[in-house]
C-alpha cells in the first residue's frame, strides 16, 4: 500500500495529504474547489498550520492534486474522504457532501478490479455509515462492501494548530470497519503511517461513530466542568478555582488536562460535536442532560467573563483585545472568546482594539470597521486602560512591565487564561478566571 487518496483539501485534509507525504506515502489530494487544488500543487496555502509549509517543501514530489476523482481513485488504494458535515438547525450534521463523494467514488469504484478502501474521516452522525453511506456505494457501484471494497469510519483526533504532530502521534486511532479485512488494510496503514506505535481501538462502525463524538463530549464537559469551579470561585472570598483544580487533576481519575478556569470553549469541532450529540439523544427518544449544561455552561461563561470587563470600563475607554483565535497556533476564529467578547462589547457601543499574531486577516473578514486592529502588540497597548488576554498564545506569556507602561495610567489587566500570574506588571490591576476579585 503506496497510494493514497485525500478528497477534500480543507483545514484537516490539507495537512493530512502533507503529512501523508511526509511518511513517504504518494498521494493525490481531490477537491471541488480548484483554489485548494491549487494551493496543495503550488504550496501557497489560505490556512496557517505549523510545520505544513516546510514538509511540503520537502516532500513536493510525492503530491499531486486534482479535481479528477477517477484518476484519483484508480490509481490509489485508500480514500480518505475529509469533507464537510455542516451543522443543521437541529444541531445534525448534513451528509451531504459525503454523499455526494461517495456517489462519484461508486461510479468509479463499478470499473475498477483490485479492492478498494474507503475510510472516512469527516464527523457524523451515528448510524450514518450502515444507513447511509455503505447502501450509497453498493448501489452506485454494483459492488459489495467487504468483498470488492471496503468502508471504515476512521476519525482524526487532532487540534488546529498541532494536525500535523496529533496525526503522527495519536493517542489511539479509532477504526470503525465493516468487516475485518478493511479493518486490517487500515490497521496495516496506520502501522506504518504513525511513529509512536498508538492503540487501534476496532470496532463496527457505529461504535466509532459513537466514540467521536463521546470524546470532543467528553473534553467539553470537562472545560465547562472547570469553569464552572471557576465561576464558583469568583465569588467566594479568597477563593481561586486554579489552585483547586491543579489539586484536583492530581488524581488519576480525573488527570490534570483542559482542568483550568479559562476560556469558553470554541472553533469548528467541540461547540457542534456537543450540539450534535444532543440531537442524537433526541432523535433516539432520549434526553442527553449533560451535554445539555456542557453547552449552557459555555455560553454563560462568555457572558461571565463580559460582565466582568464591563464593570471595571467606561464606554470612552480603549479596550484591547489579545487573541482572536479559538486556540493558538491557528489563525481559525469561529466561535472564540474573543470574537463573541468583541460583538457582545460593540454591540453595547465600546470601542475596542484586537491583536492577533496569526488570525487578524479573519477577523477583518468578520468585523470590518467596526474595530480597530493592531499589527503588533505594543500598539494595541497603546493608550489603553484594559487589556483582555483571551488566548493563551505563547507571545502573551512574555507581556513585560515596559508593554504594560505603554498603557494607561493604572491599567487592568484581565488574563483569561492567568498567563501573567506572579509576574511583575508594575501598577496594573491584574484579574484573572477563576478567582475571586471584588470588582
Ligand atoms: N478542522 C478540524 O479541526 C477538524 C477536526 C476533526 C474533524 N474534522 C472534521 O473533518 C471534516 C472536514 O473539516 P475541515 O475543517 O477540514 O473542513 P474545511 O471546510 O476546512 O474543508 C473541507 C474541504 O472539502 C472540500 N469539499 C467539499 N465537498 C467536496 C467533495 N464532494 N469532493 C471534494 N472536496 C470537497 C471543500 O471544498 C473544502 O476544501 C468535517 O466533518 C469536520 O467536522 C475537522
Amino acid at each position: 500500500m503506496k497510494n493514497i487518496s485525500v478528497i477534500g483539501l480543507g483545514k484537516l485534509g490539507t495537512p493530512f495529504a502533507i503529512t501523508l507525504a511526509s511518511r513517504g506515502f504518494s498521494v493525490i489530494g481531490i477537491d471541488i474547489d480548484s483554489k485548494s487544488v491549487l494551493s496543495l500543487k503550488t504550496g501557497k496555502f489560505g490556512i496557517y498550520e505549523p510545520l505544513i509549509n516546510n514538509l511540503w517543501s520537502k516532500n513536493k514530489s510525492l503530491i499531486k492534486a486534482t479535481i479528477d476523482y477517477k484518476e484519483a481513485i484508480q490509481d490509489s488504494e485508500i480514500t480518505f474522504i475529509i469533507v464537510p458535515t455542516p451543522s443543521q438547525k437541529n444541531g445534525s450534521f448534513s451528509n451531504f457532501y459525503v454523499k455526494k463523494a461517495l456517489e462519484k467514488i461508486g461510479k468509479i469504484l463499478k470499473d475498477k478490479d483490485k479492492f478498494h478502501l474507503i475510510s472516512l474521516v469527516s464527523t457524523v452522525v451515528p448510524t450514518s455509515s450502515e444507513l447511509e453511506f455503505i447502501p450509497l456505494l453498493e448501489k452506485q457501484s454494483g459492488k459489495k462492501v467487504g468483498r470488492d471494497f471496503g468502508f471504515c469510519y476512521n476519525p482524526a483526533f487532532i487540534a488546529l494548530g498541532s494536525v500535523v504532530k496529533n496525526l503522527l502521534e495519536p493517542d489511539f486511532v479509532l477504526i470503525g470497519e465493516s468487516d475485518k479485512k478493511s479493518g486490517d488494510v487500515l490497521e496495516k496503514f496506520y502501522q506504518r503511517f504513525c511513529i509512536n506505535n498508538p492503540p487501534i481501538m476496532r470496532m463496527n462502525l457505529v461504535n466509532a461513530e459513537i466514540a467521536k463524538l463521546s470524546l470532543n463530549t467528553f473534553i467539553t464537559t470537562k472545560i465547562s466542568y472547570a469553569n464552572m469551579i471557576g465561576h464558583l470561585c469568583e465569588v467566594i472570598p479568597d477563593a481561586d478555582a486554579n489552585i483547586v483544580l491543579k489539586a484536583i487533576g492530581q488524581d488519576r481519575r480525573v488527570g490534570s488536562l483542559y482542568l483550568k478556569a479559562a476560556s469558553c470553549y470554541g472553533g469548528p469541532c467541540f461547540p457542534r460535536d456537543n450540539k450534535a450529540l444532543i440531537s442524537v439523544g433526541k432523535k433516539f427518544g432520549i434526553s442527553l442532560p449533560i451535554a445539555k449544561a456542557t453547552d449552557k455552561i459555555n455560553d454563560r461563561h462568555s457572558q461571565n467573563i463580559f460582565k466582568r470587563i464591563k464593570k471595571l470600563v467606561t464606554k470612552k475607554d480603549k479596550i484591547t483585545i489579545l487573541g482572536m483565535s479559538y486556540k493558538p497556533d491557528t489563525d481559525v476564529i469561529e466561535k472564540s472568546q474573543g470574537t463573541i467578547l468583541v460583538d457582545l462589547l460593540i454591540n453595547e457601543g465600546y470601542q475596542v482594539t484586537v491583536y492577533d499574531p496569526k488570525a487578524l486577516r479573519n477577523v477583518k473578514k468578520l468585523f470590518g470597521k467596526k474595530i480597530r486592529y493592531s499589527q503588533n502588540l505594543e500598539n494595541s497597548l497603546k493608550s489603553s486602560t484594559i487589556m483582555v488576554i483571551a488566548t493563551n498564545w505563547k507571545e502573551f506569556e512574555k507581556i513585560n512591565n515596559k508593554q504594560i507602561k505603554l498603557m494607561k495610567k493604572n491599567p487592568i489587566i484581565f488574563d483569561c487564561w492567568g498567563l501573567l500570574e506572579g509576574k511583575d506588571l508594575g501598577r496594573a490591576r491584574y484579574l484573572r478566571n477563576g478567582k475571586y476579585e471584588k470588582i
